[in-house]
């Protein structure tokens, strides 16, 4: 048995649209292990959606659609699963908590029974104990009240409860992944700390493992073990948080951690110049090229793929052979870059 949970392996997404096709995720491959929290993160459009709705075959079912590599999940393909297959799958053993609650909570049920007809679904169980684990779920995700709460409807919830329930529901069956993609994005920032520190709750008393996709790098400095960096379509380094944080490799991970507040850095902000590039129209080269204060001519015209650098499993894609002080030089070049400028 391979000692990962989930193995994700060269997965594309691209879709056939008027204008051509659009690489939105374009060989992507990253491993979970069992009670590991991995970050996803990236400028918004660079396909951490896609990727994490390709997992769970929400995307690739119509005809424009089209999915290539592998999802192993227990050693399975998960792209080669029946649709059926894949329902019970979802929810079950791995469930997905999105960014808006009321994408996955219906106005029209109170929330108990929205809750409840997970294990009634998947585990068979009857209406008495699956409202029990309904209650169950609310209690643990710290709703008050949790009976009656349970009564109630989507809207006599607040923003913050009603991911609240979201959480206790793709908790309900015990799942061994939970994908999580931006659940605190849509709240205000106290009930985003409530939610997070309820992510916190769970990475200490659940065996599942996290994928947590967020814009929040402070939340991935608290919570996470592992980050995955996408940059159009492309993991573009991959590693844990230290090596994230504290020797990063890619010049785009580095651009990215300028760019916003970090816990600890008291440097001025810099975000990254430029747009990424347009996913129909992709260059030949490296995707930051463009945007690169290193560029050199091998990165115009081929591109790196993720290799390992000097610490195990920390792995990045960038041609440059001497990546260690890259963090100090880059900060060095943007902010002459900025003086001229002014100049
Ligand atoms: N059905 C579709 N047809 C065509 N393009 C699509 C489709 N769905 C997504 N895309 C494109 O794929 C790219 C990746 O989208 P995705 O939603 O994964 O980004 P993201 O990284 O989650 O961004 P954000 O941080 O804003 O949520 C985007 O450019 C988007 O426009
Ligand atoms: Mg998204």
């Amino acid at each position: 048995m391979s000692e990962y949970l989930m193995e994700v392996k060269n997965l594309a997404t691209h879709f056939r649209t008027q204008k051509g096709v659009v690489k939105a995720v374009d060989g992507v491959d990253f491993k979970v292990k069992k009670r590991e929290i991995l970050a996803i993160v990236g400028e918004s459009g660079c396909g951490k959606s896609v990727t994490s709705q390709s997992i769970m075959r929400l995307i690739g079912n119509k005809k424009n659609e089209e999915i290539s590599g592998e999802v192993l999940y227990h050693g399975e393909n998960l792209l080669n699963k029946s649709p059926h297959a894949m329902r019970n799958i979802r929810g079950k053993d791995i469930s997905m908590v999105f960014q808006d609650p009321m994408t996955s909570l219906n106005p029209a049920y109170n929330v108990g029974t929205q809750i409840a007809e997970m294990p009634a679904i998947h585990e068979k169980a009857d209406k008495k104990t699956a409202w029990r684990r309904a209650v169950e779920m609310l209690t643990k995700v710290g709703i008050p009240s949790p009976k009656d709460r349970a009564n109630q409807y989507p809207h006599q919830f607040s923003g913050g409860m009603r991911q609240r329930g979201v959480i206790a529901m793709s908790l309900a069956c015990d799942p061994d992944l939970i994908i999580a993609d931006e659940p605190t994005t849509a709240l205000d920032v106290t009930i985003q700390a409530q939610v997070l520190n309820l992510f916190r709750k769970l990475r200490d008393e659940t065996e599942a493992a996290i994928v947590l996709i967020t814009h929040d790098l402070g939340v991935v400095a608290e919570l996470c073990d592992k980050v995955a960096v996408m940059y159009a379509g492309k993991i573009v380094e991959q590693g844990t948080v230290e090596d994230i944080f504290d020797r990063p490799k890619h010049p785009y991970t580095i651009g990215l951690l300028n760019s916003v507040p970090v816990p600890g850095n008291r440097e001025r902000l810099q975000p990254i110049e430029g747009q990424p590039p347009n996913l129909h129209e992709l260059p030949e080269g490296c995707r930051f090229a463009e945007r690169c204060p290193f560029v050199m001519d091998q990165c115009l015209k081929q591109q790196p793929e993720l290799e390992p650098t000097d610490f195990e499993d920390h792995t990045a894609a960038c041609w440059i052979e001497d990546k260690g002080g890259l963090y100090e030089r880059y900060k060095g070049t943007r902010s002459s870059r900025r003086s001229e400028k002014v100049l």
